[in-house]
Order: structure tokens, then sequence, then C-alpha cells
């Protein structure tokens, strides 16, 4: 872990055009919100949790969730200011919010649905060619954040059996997915910019969302 933190603390130039900063800059934005939100809420689930197994995953989620804000945060120093979004985030921290349920196999069967599609995204923003690709320090970021959220992924899906392979719980991750890509449509122009066919991407989240995941 300390490696990787090295790594994605460094604080080398971007190679980023100005559009392309601006660009990633409206992306993390977006992100950092979700980080801060999710910091907060796995560390109140591991308070909340009877089971010490659990406990500990969730403290681990916890302390990867602030790392990321930490890396995102730092990531942001280098960038532009995106230019202020009241409606977005009223929206966002709308959806944040809604993610969270009394039953904690509810909350954790979300988590499966959005941590997989952030998985997807920052995939898609890191692909071959992609101006992100690229350029060393941000796609170091995406990268070590990706790589925690498939493990989010994985782990929030054993703590969500057996609703996570119901009819219900499909419809739960259908519900995130529809969310997340209404969300994302307001940041149509920013994955344009940085070579990402928001239609493709938005398509491809709503799909999984009718669907199920693949176990
Ligand atoms: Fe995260
Ligand atoms: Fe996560």
């Amino acid at each position: 872990m300390g490696v990787v933190a090295t790594n994605v603390l460094n604080d080398r130039p971007l190679r980023l055009s100005a559009t392309h900063s601006y660009a990633v800059a409206e992306l993390v934005d977006v992100l950092a919100v979700g980080e801060d939100s999710a910091a907060l809420t796995f560390e109140y689930m591991a308070e909340c949790c009877s089971t010490a197994m659990l406990t500990s995953t969730l403290k681990g989620i916890a302390a990867d969730e602030s790392r990321h804000q930490l890396w995102l945060a730092r990531l942001k120093q280098a960038l532009p200011e995106p230019a202020p979004d009241v409606a977005l985030r009223r929206l966002l921290h709308r959806f944040f919010a809604r993610l969270a349920d009394r039953d904690m196999r509810v909350h954790l069967v979300r988590i499966v649905a959005l941590d997989s599609a952030v998985c997807q995204l920052l995939g898609a923003l890191q692909s071959a060619g992609t101006p992100v690709s690229k350029d060393a320090r941000t796609s170091s970021v995406l990268r070590a954040i990706q790589r925690d959220e498939a493990r989010h992924v994985a782990l929030a899906r054993r703590s969500a059996v057996p609703l996570v392979y119901t009819a219900r719980g499909k419809e739960l991750m259908a519900e995130v997915r529809e969310g997340l890509a209404h969300v994302l449509t307001f940041r149509a122009a920013a994955f344009d910019a940085l070579r990402v066919d928001p239609d493709r991407l938005l398509a491809r989240l709503r799909r999984l969302a009718r669907n199920g995941l693949a176990k």
C-alpha cells in the first residue's frame, strides 16, 4: 500500500491541455463528492455493525475511501477550478444520500452497483489513446482508485449475499445505475472532451442496470 500511495501522491506536472485539464477537473469534482460521502458512510456503518468480521471489512473500505479523498484533493490542486454548478451538486448529494438504508445488505448491494459502475467509467477514461491515459499523474490516481473500487465490489457483494443475487437485489442495482447515469449526463461534455463517448458509456451503465451484474 505504501508504494502505491507514494506513486499516487507524486506532484509531477500534468501533461494535459487546458481543455483536457478542465474536463478532468469537472469529473474529479464529481468523484470527490462520491468519495467524501463514501468515507463518512463507511465509518458510520462500521460503528453500527454488530458482526466483527463485517466491521473490519467496513473499516477497511472507509480507510480506502479516506485515501481516495486525499488523492483527489491533491490532484485537484493541480487542476483548474470547475465552474460552480449548484444544481448538479444538489443532485449528487441527493443521489449519494439515497444509497444509505437501515438494512445494511440493501446498502451494500447499492455499493456493488455503484463501485462497479465507477470501475467502468474510470476504465473508459484510461482507455488506450485517451488524454488521461497519456498523463501519468492523473492515470496513476484513477488506476489506484479503480483497483480499490474493484475490491470494494467483491467485498460488498460477498457481504450482501443472498440479496445481491435476487430479483430485488437486481432491482436495487438497476436503480443505482440509472441514477448514476442520469447524474453523469450533466458531465457528458467532459467525457466527450476526454475521448470517451458519453452515449456509449451511459448506455453501457444502463444496460448493466437492466440485465443485472454478472456474478
Ligand atoms: Fe472510493
Ligand atoms: Fe468504494
